[in-house]
């Protein structure tokens, strides 16, 4: 029932608080993050990198605008990314799938412990032309930074959603 309630009031949250989440709530997400499914159940064919080094945000919050032209923050001020980076010789269709899985497995945690966290698509965009920066994040040349999860302590209270989105759907019965 619990769970049930967490999928369908999560919101994605785009403001935070400085402060950093705790270690126990960062490895909660880790351990869920390891639990999601993934194809083939091929876990090495993933690679998570937890980014709390502010410089290191600040440096790929500036990549980010430099590189798209975007004068906001891509980490909405965020003080944790946790990047999901996939193996280059592996199907990528498949290690797209699994970012989502895993992605979605975090965010949904993070909401069950009140923490605020966003999808971010972006700075996957951006990160794999950033050789230097990737290097620095210490994620090896096989893997490819693919999809990223901000999270922190919402700089309000954590939204809830009222409204359901409608996915069209047809029956066939
Ligand atoms: C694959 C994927 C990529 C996304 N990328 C971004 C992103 O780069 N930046 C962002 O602010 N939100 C991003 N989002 C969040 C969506 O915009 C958001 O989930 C959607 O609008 C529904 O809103 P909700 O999460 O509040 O329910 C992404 C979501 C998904 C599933």
């Amino acid at each position: 029932m619990e769970t049930k309630k967490a999928i369908i009031e999560r919101k994605s949250v785009r403001a935070y608080s400085s402060e950093q989440i705790k270690d126990e709530e960062l490895n909660a997400l880790l351990t869920v993050a390891n639990t999601a499914p993934v194809a083939g159940g091929a876990y090495k064919t993933m690679h998570l990198t937890v980014v709390q080094n502010p410089d290191i945000l600040t440096k790929i919050r500036e990549m980010y605008q430099s590189a798209s032209g975007a004068k906001s923050d891509v980490l909405y001020g965020a003080p944790t990314l946790i990047i999901v980076s996939g193996k280059r010789d592996f199907d990528e269709t498949a290690l797209f799938a699994n970012v989502g899985c895993i992605i979605e497995n975090m965010s949904l945690a993070a909401y069950d412990m009140g923490l605020g966290s966003v999808f971010s698509w972006a700075t996957g965009t951006i990160l794999p032309t950033q050789t230097e920066l990737v290097k620095e994040l210490g994620i090896s040349d096989d893997f490819k930074p693919l999809a990223g999860l901000a999270v922190g302590y919402p700089a309000k209270e954590l939204p809830k959603r009222v409204k359901m989105s409608e996915i069209e759907t047809n029956y066939i019965r």
